[in-house]
């Protein structure tokens, strides 16, 4: 092989390894995007869980009593009424990322940034769930508590 084809080749290799490396690290984020993003392309499940769910207006249920709470009490929270808190492209605070405020669609479908991205590729979002996935938020204490254990189906749309 000449010199000249050599650099050929070696420039294809690195721009083609750029490509496959960078394009799939760039896109697939994994992170949140919130309910609003969904409610462009599944409408009627949006306006469901808008009108029906309480989940929908979970942030509200902290603000209500964030007066008489300490900031960091208020933090103990997000874990449940809000998206994604403490994971990577979750919620962080109200002011930063207001749209992840409420217990929104991901906290039951998982994070759908890459599936609203790849205009709805139905593998990249969870359809089944189980209920041990509920149970992170409605636990055994809040079940006593609440004397309210929700059935699956439940609470969703
Ligand atoms: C990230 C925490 C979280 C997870 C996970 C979660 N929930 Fe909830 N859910 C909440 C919160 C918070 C509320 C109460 C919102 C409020 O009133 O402020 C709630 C309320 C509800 C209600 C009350 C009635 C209504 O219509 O809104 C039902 C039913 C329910 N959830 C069902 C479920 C089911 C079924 C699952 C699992 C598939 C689930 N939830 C998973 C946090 C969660
Ligand atoms: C372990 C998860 C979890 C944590 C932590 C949590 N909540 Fe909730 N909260 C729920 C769930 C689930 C419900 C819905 C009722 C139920 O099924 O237990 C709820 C309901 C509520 C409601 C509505 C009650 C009603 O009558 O509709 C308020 C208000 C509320 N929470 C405020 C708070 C505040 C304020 C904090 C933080 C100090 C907090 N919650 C922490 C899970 C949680
Ligand atoms: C409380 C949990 C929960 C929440 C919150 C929730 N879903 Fe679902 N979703 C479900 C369950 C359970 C199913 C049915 C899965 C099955 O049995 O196939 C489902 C099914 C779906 C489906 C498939 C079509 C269908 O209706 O079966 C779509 C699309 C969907 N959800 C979108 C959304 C959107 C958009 C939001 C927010 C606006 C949302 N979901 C909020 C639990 C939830
Ligand atoms: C750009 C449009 C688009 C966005 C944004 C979008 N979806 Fe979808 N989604 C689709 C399409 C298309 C399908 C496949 C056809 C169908 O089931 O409606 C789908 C299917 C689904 C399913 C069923 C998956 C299965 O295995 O059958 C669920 C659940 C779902 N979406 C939830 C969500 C949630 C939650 C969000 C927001 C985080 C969201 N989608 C955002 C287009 C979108």
């Amino acid at each position: 092989m000449s010199k000249h084809w050599r650099a050929v080749v070696i420039f294809w290799c690195v721009v083609l390894g750029w490509v496959f490396w960078a394009v799939p690290a760039t896109t697939a984020k994994g992170g949140y995007v919130g309910s609003k993003v969904c409610a462009d392309c599944h409408p009627a499940e949006f306006e469901n869980f808008s009108k029906y769910a309480k989940k929908a207006k979970s942030d509200h249920s902290v603000k209500i009593m964030a007066d008489k709470l300490t900031p960091d009490e208020v933090k103990t929270c997000y874990s449940c009424h809000t998206t994604g808190y403490g994971k990577p492209g979750g919620f962080k605070n109200f002011q930063e990322t207001p749209e992840l405020g409420h217990a929104g669609c991901e906290v039951c479908h998982g994070p759908g940034a890459d599936h609203a991205e790849a205009n709805g590729d139905t593998a990249l979002i969870r359809r089944k769930m189980v209920m041990k996935e509920c149970e992170v938020c409605h636990s055994a204490d809040r079940v006593k508590s609440f004397n309210f254990k929700p059935l699956l189906h439940g609470g969703a749309h």
